[in-house]
């Protein structure tokens, strides 16, 4: 039994084993003579299933230009421009062998990919308030590609990469995009991957396009017919491959009715569906410590997981939802909060929360850069949440156990077996200890 607190004080006997006959786990916790409750396991079956490598990071395109609120938090941490000689960086992703990553974001939409022999200019992202998102169209060099290839590869990192779900399409006057999606590009970019043998674990389509979109939208109708398309082409350029890249979409925000119809046409054709999680609001929020530690607000956050797991449900997919990326407060997050101890709090339920719901995948914006970090832009060295992400992926495994306590709302508590041992890790968040 090993048991995973960010709390000082709490005292805790369990004896058992996952999955014993036993029911019922009873103990009473106490000890900082103020808090004193019963959590209850059900050890006899799993209510739901996580990823052997639950835990996934972010990395983002966001040059250092890129402000919010007159404040500039992204640093060198571009994919384009982070110190991949970096020794801290290395290890920290080295450590969980694998992390998941997730390459992606807002300007992933707006990034074309050199071709191999071709002549045009590869431009950097300009800064130009006119344009959607702020900036204009980036480009990722293939020498800048083969460099994150290799790193990622010998950092142990498994690598989701966000293709640019923009390409070919007009967007009208009201804001929404017309047309389907110009693989041409994409195509490219696989195939120059697969050709050097770059091992990517999944392809994903687009970033917050899904209901009414960030900056533009694509019907729900739309993006089924894209992504079976890549689903196909995926299946055409590794068709020789023991291993083939899954397929993720959409990467965005939830919308039931988007969602369901999506779901319904594209499901047979994907492995995951993504979704962002920003329930904190916007950054610049100076009540986000208030919420964080508020019960009943972090209580509000399983509403999305619920939804989607509920639409899967119905539809009888095979496909599975993953968190594919959630940095809590939008537009960066806020210095000293969303990169400091007290969000572990939101941190660490959320994981906790998503895991019941049978999310199989959470991805944390960001791994570096912004102020919601797992690392410090400036230094790389890890911020308090990397470690609560790493303490997960060593000690809480891939059944998730009903898991109640009983005493005070403040505390907040998961379980699910062992990862490396045969009994239960016990989760308790103690939201009076910040
Ligand atoms: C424990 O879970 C099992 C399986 O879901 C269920 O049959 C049983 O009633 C639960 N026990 C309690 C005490 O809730
Ligand atoms: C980014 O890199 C440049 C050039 O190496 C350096 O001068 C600058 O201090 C770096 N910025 C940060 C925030 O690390
Ligand atoms: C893009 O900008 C980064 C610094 O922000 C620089 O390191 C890189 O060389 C630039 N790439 C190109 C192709 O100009
Ligand atoms: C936006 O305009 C297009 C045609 O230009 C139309 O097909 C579409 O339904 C409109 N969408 C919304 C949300 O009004
Ligand atoms: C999670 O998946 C398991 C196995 O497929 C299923 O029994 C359970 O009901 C699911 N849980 C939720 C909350 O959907
Ligand atoms: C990141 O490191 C810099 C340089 O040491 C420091 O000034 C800053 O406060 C750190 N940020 C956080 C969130 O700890």
């Amino acid at each position: 039994m090993s048991l995973f607190f960010i709390l000082p004080m709490l005292l805790l006997l369990l004896l058992t084993v996952c999955f014993s006959t036993k029911t019922v786990v009873s103990s009473s916790v106490g000890g900082s003579s103020v808090v004193e409750g019963n959590v209850n396991v059900n050890g006899t079956a799993s209510i739901g299933f996580i990823d052997e490598d639950f835990i996934c990071a972010t990395l983002d395109w966001w040059p250092h230009e890129k402000c919010d609120y007159g404040t500039c938090s992204w640093g060198n941490a571009s994919l384009l421009n982070l110190d991949l000689n970096n020794n801290i960086f290395f290890n920290a992703i080295k450590a969980f062998s694998p992390l998941k990553v997730r390459l992606g974001g807002t300007l992933q939409d707006k990034v074309m990919y050199q071709k191999v022999n071709d002549q045009e200019p590869c431009d950097n992202f300009t800064k130009n308030s006119n344009v959607m998102f702020g900036f204009t169209n980036g480009c990722l060099t293939m020498s800048r590609w083969d460099q994150l290839n290799i790193f990622f590869k010998n950092s142990g990192a498994k690598v989701v990469f966000g293709l640019n779900a923009l390409t070919g399409r007009q967007i009208g006057s009201n804001g929404t995009t017309l047309g389907s999606w110009d693989s041409s590009n994409a195509e490219a970019l696989i195939r120059y991957t697969a050709n050097n043998g770059y091992a990517i674990y999944g392809w994903e389509l687009g970033n917050e396009l899904s209901g009414s979109g960030i900056g533009t939208s694509v019907t729900a109708k739309q993006y089924a017919a894209d992504t079976i398309f890549l689903q196909n082409l995926v299946q055409k350029i590794y068709s020789g491959f023991q291993e083939k890249p899954i397929v993720l979409g959409p990467g965005g925000f939830f919308n039931a009715n988007w969602f369901n119809t999506y779901v319904t046409l594209a499901s047979s054709s994907l492995q995951v569906i993504t979704q962002h999680i920003y329930n904190l609001g916007p950054g610049v929020d100076d009540h986000l410590v208030e919420k964080i530690l508020d019960p009943s607000y972090l209580d509000g956050g399983s509403q999305p997981f619920r939804d989607l797991q509920n639409i899967l449900k119905k539809s009888g997919t095979s496909a599975v939802a993953w968190v594919g990326e959630a940095g809590g407060a939008y537009n960066s997050g806020h210095n000293l909060v969303t990169n400091a101890f007290v969000f572990g709090f939101w941190y660490l339920d959320q994981l906790g929360m998503a895991s019941t719901y049978n999310t199989t995948t959470y991805c944390r914006q960001t791994l570096i850069g912004g102020n919601y970090g797992l690392l410090n832009t400036t230094t790389y060295v890890p911020n308090p949440d990397y470690y609560s992400a790493l303490l997960w992926h060593r000690l809480m495994g891939r059944h998730v156990l009903s898991t109640t306590f009983h005493g005070t709302n403040k505390i907040r508590s998961y379980a699910h077996c062992s990862k490396t041992s045969g009994g239960i890790t016990l989760l308790f968040i103690n939201l009076d200890a910040k």
